[in-house]
Order: structure tokens, then C-alpha cells, then sequence
């Protein structure tokens, strides 16, 4: 029994491309495990529309992927968890893992001076989701949050590198630098992509949390304390489906996986007409 549900695929979510960053590593520690990913770029940024239509879309889209038959579901998507994790978390039986919740355990098992910056999308600052979880965790902690709405599209332009991201990273996080922060928050996962301009800017006193990496870890933990590891030997197939498909979505697929290896395929493929009817 526990080797059928092991068989079943890893499903993982984002409105854009910034979720390949953790479907990625997710690839990287557990490479027997079939994943499946969904990118709804026929709609990002989601972090400029309401939370009632954010909730709208996020639902379509898991309602979509339950066909898969997930054993668990990846909201690879902070905006998504912070606008409407529990409403996912309540609708399905799979389990449903955030990225939130990794990513503020480890800023609060980093930092010592409890002063962290959160560089997120407008829709989770908005929703103080890292104060909040912050908070829980640390108590007396100050929280120095960004909204940074340039970089998601950059991102889906497959435009990550030179001199444009880096003005932008310093546009948006100058003051920020100044702010005696020791640890933050890469708090959209699209962020990743520019991690290491980040990291320039905000300097070495300053750790970034890594969420691909720490979602990938409770990911493994989950999965032990469910039974739920693939045993199979084969290295499982990638399958990434996207609302929308252009070119960009290659270029950025391809900085992150081998495509054109045909004992490990990663494929890309358009959501279906089915999938089309529901989601765009
Ligand atoms: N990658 C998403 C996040 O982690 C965000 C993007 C969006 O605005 O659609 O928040």
C-alpha cells in the first residue's frame, strides 16, 4: 500500500516560473519522485489582484491538478499560502505543505538580533503573513518588509541577469540595507532568480533564508513521517504545465534543468483543454 501511494506524483503549484526554483530543488534531494507542476501565466502576477480573485484562480488551479492524484500538494507560491493556504489546506484530502511556514521557521532559528526583512510581493506584505508567522515564533521580533512588484515580471521575461535587475534590486531595497537587518526573506518564491544581486546588495552580514532548500527538507520530512517516499529506482519524470507557453518559459526551464536528456525528461506541455476550460 504504502509503495502505491509512494507511486503517486508530488504536485506542485505557482502562479508563475518563481515555483521552479522549488520543484527544481525538490528534483535535486528526491530524484525518484514523480513531480508535477503547474505555472498560470496566462494570469501572474496574481500579487496585484484582490485576495477574492487571487483565492478564485489558486482554486481553479489546484481543482485542475487534483486530477493528478496527488500524495502531496506544494504551495510553491507565497502569495497563494498567505492569501488562501488554509482555504487549499481545507479543500482536499491530500496534504498540502506551504512555503511560508519553512521559510519562517528557519529565519527565526537564524537570526540573532530578531530584525529580519521580508522581501515579498505586495499581496503578502499586505497580508503581514511573515510578521505574523514571525511573531508566533519569535515574539518580540521587528520586521522590515518590501514589496518588490518589478521582479515577478522581469522574471517571466526570462530577464534575471545585468545591469537592469540589479537597479531594481537597489531601487527597491535601499532602504532596507540600511535597516541593521541580519537575516531576510526571499518571501515570493520568483525572488530566487535574483538572489544573488540580492545578497551583493544587502551584503555578507545579512543570511537570506533559502525557501526552495527548506521547503524541499520538510517536503522530505513529510513524506518520511507519511510513508510516502517513492521506493521505485528510476529517476522520476518533471512535467511542467503552464497556462500560457512562450518562448520565455523555456529559457527559464532550461537555466534550471537538463531538457533534452531523454533518460531524465523534463517536459513541458500546455494545461489541457480540459484544463484550459477551468483555468483560463
Ligand atoms: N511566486 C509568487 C510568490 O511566491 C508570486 C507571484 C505573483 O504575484 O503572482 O509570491
Amino acid at each position: 500500500l504504502s509503495e502505491s501511494r509512494g507511486a503517486r506524483p508530488i504536485v506542485i503549484f505557482d502562479s508563475g516560473l518563481g515555483g521552479l526554483t522549488v520543484v527544481a530543488e525538490i528534483h535535486r534531494r528526491f530524484p525518484r519522485e514523480e513531480l508535477v507542476f503547474l505555472a498560470d501565466r496566462a494570469r501572474v502576477p496574481y500579487a496585484s489582484l484582490s485576495p477574492a480573485l487571487i483565492t478564485r484562480y489558486a482554486v481553479e488551479c489546484f481543482d485542475y491538478l487534483s486530477r493528478f492524484d496527488p500524495k502531496v500538494f506544494v504551495i510553491a507560491c507565497n502569495t497563494v499560502s498567505a492569501v488562501c493556504g488554509e482555504e487549499i489546506r481545507a479543500r482536499y484530502s491530500a496534504p498540502v505543505l506551504d512555503v511560508i511556514a519553512p521559510t519562517a521557521d528557519a529565519a527565526a532559528a537564524t537570526t540573532k538580533s530578531k530584525r529580519i526583512g521580508v522581501i515579498a510581493t505586495t499581496a503578502t506584505v499586505r497580508r503581514r503573513a511573515y510578521d505574523t508567522a514571525l511573531a508566533e515564533r519569535l515574539g518580540d521580533v521587528q520586521v522590515f518588509s518590501q514589496g518588490c512588484p518589478l521582479f515577478v515580471p522581469l522574471v517571466e521575461e526570462g530577464w534575471t541577469e545585468g545591469e537592469i535587475p540589479e537597479k531594481v534590486v537597489e531601487h527597491y531595497l535601499r532602504e532596507m540595507a540600511s535597516s541593521r537587518i541580519d537575516t531576510a526573506v526571499l518571501g515570493c518564491t520568483h525572488y530566487e532568480y535574483f538572489r544573488s544581486h540580492i545578497q551583493k546588495y544587502l551584503g555578507a552580514g545579512v543570511t537570506l533564508i533559502n525557501t526552495p532548500e527548506v521547503t524541499a527538507v520538510r517536503l522530505g520530512e513529510m513524506m518520511e513521517r507519511f510513508g510516502l517516499s517513492r521506493e521505485d529506482g528510476r529517476i522520476g519524470d518533471v512535467t511542467i504545465y503552464s497556462s500560457d507557453i512562450t518562448e520565455a518559459l523555456y529559457t527559464v526551464a532550461g537555466s534550471l534543468f537538463e531538457m533534452n536528456d531523454s533518460d531524465h525528461p523534463v517536459r513541458v506541455l500546455p494545461a489541457d483543454t480540459a484544463a484550459r476550460e477551468v483555468i483560463v
